[in-house]
């Protein structure tokens, strides 16, 4: 956990230590700041006086109403301040100044000087993000879309609070699963009637992604009823890692294959990943990687094969099983080339820490690599971390996949599309707009829509599947927060003073929604701080979705153009509008102008 504090969370903590600093024996109590739930009990709330009531055996109460008047009397604290309460058992409600809110939430708007204070957090820190990862011969799946989203939304949290960040997209591209699809291959080409995967017959070169997916699959179910198929792909394998030539071009064939569709997606979904060091880059680093471990004493031999073992671990942790260092056939594995990369990166970037964006079924793996990382000496000072998504579950009806296959990306996405268009019909602006414009609108919101679904929640959560709520305009979803934004461009639009990045002074006559929506603004930096530090773009997600729907509120309620209080009323939309460009740009979301 970091400690990144914003402006606010250090001056009040500066405020309540020195309330505190007459008590000799309080040194080292840490300062709580929260948000209360309620915001009629004020912006921040802590529980210091029980903390410290605690440690005195002193009566709370009269703690807290001792570090209130000590605060009433600090004359700096004045100028953020409003008033302080003390409530329940002891809290100490703080009230700040809304001008003092206003010059918070208008940081937002100077963009560079926002990115600046940002980065100030985590100056000088190289983080390397092991994300996206998809198969060789195999399509893109839905799994690989989450760590996807998942992975460069945590990169560009990352990268926003000043760190060095690296993504790596550590693709399958090396395996005994190569065996098999060259062995399907070769059946292919001699015609074996089990694998005749389509009426036309192709060469190699006019394969698709999916045409290698048909082979694999057909493979599977040869292989049930011919065991040989399995020893034939296993020796294929290992003829791979002895650098057969034949063998080898065919791989590098379907590498090739694979990469077009990759290329295809990455494009569609606007990411781009700095290195795709695969597995098979690592095939010539893993004899030095094992003996390495070897020479460390931590390999033994079971069953002719090579392995690590986690038992009786001297600090105490639970016991796994082994994990494969080599196979009793010579080939490497999974695991030893997931040491050979952490043995690279720690040499190559030095990072202080390292992410992976990977699915809840490598929990046991990553326990096994981290722990061996560890007894080599190549953990990173601020260690490894598994993002570890959950599954996706699709709503009963909504989506037909043909029974037994993955659900393709691509299928995925044509159906976003699909809905996005309803969106679009029955909107009246964009009847009025161009082709070229309608498209693109048409495009941000299908990948808003199915990139916030993922976002919205922890990622370790299971993610339900339902294209109603993704694509509602009225809930917690992408364009909901798009169309939002599109609310205030057009609002900006209308009037002579969009302009204008500040007001002078918040006055006194601002409503109570004009209020809500002007604290919820200020905490833009404290959410992606937070949003980082838990490894889950969900709290920012989930925070864009509440300016939202205050701002939603506020236009409802409240004239805006050609009222009073217009000044005041356009400030509070182009922040919201820029706080929710800049949040959904973090995301990886595009907003649209009109929808
Ligand atoms: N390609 C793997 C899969 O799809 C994920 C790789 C994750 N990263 C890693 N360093 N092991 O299951």
């Amino acid at each position: 956990m970091f400690n990144y504090k914003t402006k606010t969370q250090v001056l009040l903590s500066e405020i309540l230590s020195k309330a505190i600093e007459n008590n000799k024996e309080v040194v080292g109590v840490e300062i709580n700041l929260e948000h209360p739930q309620n915001e009629s009990f004020g912006d921040y709330s802590t529980n210091l006086a029980m903390v410290l009531a605690k440690k005195l055996g002193e009566n709370t109460r009269m703690l807290a109403e001792e570090i209130k008047k000590s605060i009433e009397e600090n004359k700096e604290a004045e100028e953020i301040i409003e008033k302080i309460e003390v409530a329940g058992a002891g809290f100490i409600n703080i009230y700040l100044k809304t001008d003092y809110i206003k010059s918070v939430a208008e940081a937002s708007n100077y963009e560079n000087e926002f990115r600046e204070m940002l980065a100030e957090h985590g100056m000088g820190k190289t983080v390397v993000i092991d994300y996206s990862a998809p198969n060789i011969a195999k399509p893109f799946g839905i799994g690989h879309l989450r760590s996807t989203n998942i992975g460069q939304a945590i990169y560009n949290l990352y990268r926003m609070l000043g760190w060095n960040t690296i993504g790596d997209n550590h693709v399958g591209d090396w395996g005994t699963q190569f065996g098999k699809m060259i062995v399907a291959l070769e059946k292919y080409e001699n015609k074996d009637v089990r694998f005749q995967i389509s009426d036309v017959r192709k060469t190699l070169s006019e394969f698709t992604v999916d045409d290698l997916e048909k082979l694999y699959v057909a493979f599977h179910a040869a292989s049930e009823t011919d065991e040989a198929l399995v020893d034939e792909a296993r020796d294929t394998f290992a003829k791979l890692e002895k650098g057969d030539e034949k063998v080898k071009s065919v791989w590098q064939k379907c590498i090739d294959i694979s990469w077009q569709e990759f290329n295809r997606v990455y494009q569609m979904l606007g990411v781009s990943i700095d290195f795709a060091y695969g597995e098979s880059f690592y095939e010539k680093s893993m004899p030095g990687v094992i003996k390495m471990m070897d020479e460390k004493g931590i390999t033994s031999i079971s069953q002719g094969a090579k392995i690590v073992k986690f038992e009786n671990l001297d600090d105490g942790e639970a016991d796994m099983p082994p994990a494969m260092v080599e196979k009793s056939n010579g080939t490497t594995t999974y695991f030893t080339r997931d040491m050979a990369t952490i043995k690279f990166r720690m040499d190559e970037w030095k990072p202080d820490m390292m992410i992976y964006e990977v699915g809840s079924d490598h929990i046991l793996h990553f326990k096994q690599v981290f722990r061996t990382a560890k007894m080599m000496g190549w953990s990173p000072k601020e260690g490894f971390v598994h993002v570890a998504h959950g599954m996706i579950r699709w709503k009963e009806g909504k989506f037909s996949t043909r029974q037994g296959k993955t659900i393709h990306l691509t299928e995925v996405i044509d159906k976003a599309v699909e809905e996005a268009k309803n969106i679009a019909e029955s909107s009246k602006v964009v009847k009025e707009m161009k082709a070229s414009e309608k498209e693109e609108m048409i495009m941000a919101v299908a990948l808003g829509g199915i990139k916030f679904n993922d976002l919205a929640s922890d990622p370790r959560k299971d993610i339900i599947f339902d294209w109603d709520k993704i694509m509602s305009l009225e809930g917690d979803s992408g364009p909901y927060v798009q169309y939002t934004y599109s609310r205030c461009r057009s609002v900006l639009a209308k009037t002579e003073i969009r302009e204008q990045n500040n007001i002078d002074s918040f006055g006194d006559k601002a409503s109570e929604e004009e209020l809500s929506l002007l604290r919820e603004l200020g905490k833009f930096e404290e959410k992606i701080i937070e949003a980082a530090d838990r490894f889950s773009p969900s709290v920012l997600a989930e925070y864009l979705v509440s300016i939202a729907r205050k701002y939603n509120e506020f236009y409802a309620k409240n004239k805006i153009i050609g009222d009073e209080q217009e000044l005041r009323r356009v400030f509070l939309t182009k922040t919201a509008s820029l706080v929710i460009q800049r949040g959904l740009e973090i995301l990886g979301i595009k907003t649209v102008e009109k929808m």
